[in-house]
């Protein structure tokens, strides 16, 4: 069963193409930002740790998402495979996942980024604040995001190197996920 590492800017298609590959392959997708939002709702002790950061768009700090994810990884449901999305988003989470793999006796197989221009980005998330209701789905918020995405996580791109599968995401959900599937055996 696969091992994939899902990355992208905020609106890139990370959640709709790892929800349908997921179900596909019938293994957990791990969002962090799910996990916050869902936490943020029923006001526990994460949420209220975490919330300040998602809503302003500011990525949280990394010994949280990362004890979030390690915990995640070491459940049972998991140990067959698994889409990561929206983790790691900085060199030390990546470098923390890296000694969680191994600790772990896993690996990765792929690192797949989904490439989309930033103004696609913007009109997706403002087109999706209409109903979505998510705090950090406004202009300004969406403005910070996509600063972090440049500054903090678009250079792990240079920290996967070779192995990161260039995806255009700016194609129908249909051929992004087609796009992905080329090259994976059939599971
Ligand atoms: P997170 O929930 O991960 O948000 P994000 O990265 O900003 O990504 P989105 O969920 O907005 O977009 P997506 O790429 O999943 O695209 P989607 O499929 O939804 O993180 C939220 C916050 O949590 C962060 O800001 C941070 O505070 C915190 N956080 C999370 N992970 C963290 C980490 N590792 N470290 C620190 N902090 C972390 O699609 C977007 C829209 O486009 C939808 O309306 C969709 O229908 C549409 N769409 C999708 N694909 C297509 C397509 N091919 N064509 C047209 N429309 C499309």
């Amino acid at each position: 069963m696969p091992r994939i590492i899902l990355m992208g800017p905020p609106g890139s298609g990370k959640g709709t193409q790892g929800d349908l590959l997921a179900k596909s392959w019938q293994i957990p997708r791990i969002s962090p930002g799910d996990i916050f939002r869902a936490e943020i709702k029923s006001n526990s002790p994460l949420g209220q740790q975490v919330v300040a950061f998602s809503n302003a768009g500011k990525l949280v700090p990394d010994r949280v998402v990362i004890g979030v994810i390690r915990d995640r990884l070491t459940q049972p449901d998991v140990q067959a495979g698994w889409i990561l999305d929206g983790f790691p988003r900085t060199i030390p989470q990546a470098e923390a996942l890296d000694q969680m793999l191994t600790d772990l006796n896993q690996a990765y197989d792929r690192v797949i980024n989904l490439e989309v221009p930033d103004q696609i980005l913007i009109d997706r998330l403002l087109n999706r604040a209409k109903e979505s209701g998510r705090a950090d789905d406004t202009a300004e918020v969406i403005e910070q995001r996509l600063q972090e995405y440049h500054a903090k996580t678009k250079p792990l791109l240079d920290f996967y190197g070779a192995k990161v599968v260039q995806i255009d995401g700016t194609k129908t959900v249909e051929e992004v996920t087609a796009q992905i599937l080329a090259g994976f055996s059939p599971v």
